[in-house]
């Protein structure tokens, strides 16, 4: 089956860039958001990635105009009826998700794939709020989309092969690199990095080290792009706290555990770069560590 029509639900950090992913690979692209503030908000993010793309001359005119063309927002689920492929990249909430495709099952054509870009939570049960349980799948894809080159293509027992291969194909076409994954909570690389980023959390409350020597030390001794502190607050301490407890719940390994300290944070509104504050103070610039949040 060929995807023509890409649908996404969600338009915040993840969801904008599935968009605009979909978009800059020539697919018709409809993103749904709950208000029309968080709806031009998402558009205006990728408005400005594409108009630096320009300014380094990465891309032409033509091609940003090609990318807007294909691109356009929505309020209504129902606007997503003619879509060949849906992915949701909504709030980290199970409930919320089984709604939402609960309601979206009633609106699109039998044909048509469902995915969720879920980090944690299981596709299996996703799918059971649905009639279509072989064109259910995960697509898991990483902070910054439009920079990431990997997406998890999650597979139920239930999917169909055929639904894997045309997910397999979109991704490629997408520009990304497709990995293969079965359902189990944080598929391959969260279950691998979600322990890593806690744990560096944990080093912080333990006073192993500050804020700063901490990511240093993963920068400038194990080559990472960015300290784990400061990758927390680039996924997002909200989300990373939804993530923890979902996959604690899974396994009951205190690896996945969400130490305390992220807990009060979120429950302070400390929620990383997206809202200003987190391991770092991004009023400043260049971001200060927030000290504050081990009493030095
Ligand atoms: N959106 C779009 N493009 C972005 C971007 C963003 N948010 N941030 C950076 N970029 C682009 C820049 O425009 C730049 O493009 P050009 O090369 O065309 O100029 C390029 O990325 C490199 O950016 P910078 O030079 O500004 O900065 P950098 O070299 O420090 O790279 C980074 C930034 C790519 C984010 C890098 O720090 C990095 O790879 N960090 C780790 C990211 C990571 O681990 N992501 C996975 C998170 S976990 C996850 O996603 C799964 C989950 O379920 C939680
Ligand atoms: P976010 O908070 O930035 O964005 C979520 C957006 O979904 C919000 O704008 C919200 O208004 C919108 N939304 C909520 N309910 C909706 C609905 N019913 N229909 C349409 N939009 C709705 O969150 P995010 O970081 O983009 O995460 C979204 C999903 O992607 C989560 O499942 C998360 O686990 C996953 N994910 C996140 C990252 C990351 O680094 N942040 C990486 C990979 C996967």
């Amino acid at each position: 089956m060929e995807i023509r029509k890409v649908g996404v639900l969600g338009c915040g950090l993840m969801g904008s860039g599935i968009a605009q992913v979909a978009a800059q690979s020539g697919h018709a692209t409809l993103v749904r958001e709950v208000n029309q503030g968080l709806l031009d908000k998402g558009l205006a993010s990728i408005d400005k990635f594409l108009a630096k793309s320009v300014e380094k001359g990465k891309a032409t005119p033509e091609q940003q105009a090609a990318v807007k063309a294909n691109l356009k927002g929505t309020l209504k689920l129902e606007d997503l009826a003619d879509c060949d492929l849906v992915i949701e990249a909504i709030v980290e909430d199970l409930a919320v998700k089984r709604e939402t495709f609960g309601a979206l099952d009633k609106i699109c054509g039998p044909e048509a794939i469902f995915a969720s870009n879920t980090s944690s939570l299981s596709i299996t049960e996703m799918m059971r709020s649905t009639n279509r349980p072989g064109r259910f799948i995960g697509l898991h894809f990483f902070n910054p989309v439009p920079v990431m080159k990997l997406v998890e293509v999650v597979r139920t027992v239930a999917t169909e092969p055929a639904a894997v291969d045309a997910a397999v194909a979109y991704v490629t076409r997408a520009g990304k690199t497709p990995i293969v994954a079965n359902d189990a909570s944080g598929f391959i690389v969260n279950r691998l990095l979600v322990p890593f980023i806690l744990d560096a959390i944990r080093a912080l409350e333990e006073g192993v080290g500050s804020i700063q020597d901490i990511d240093a030390g993963m920068r400038l001794g194990c080559n990472h792009p960015m300290g784990p502190l400061t990758l927390l607050d680039f996924v997002g301490l909200d989300t990373t706290y939804y993530i923890a407890n979902i996959m604690f719940d899974e396994f009951r390994e205190k690896r996945f555990a969400p130490p305390p300290l992220l807990k009060r944070m979120v429950q302070a509104g400390w929620y990383g770069k997206k809202s200003g504050k987190g391991f770092y103070d991004y009023s400043k610039e260049p971001p200060v560590p927030n000290n504050a949040l081990v009493g030095r």
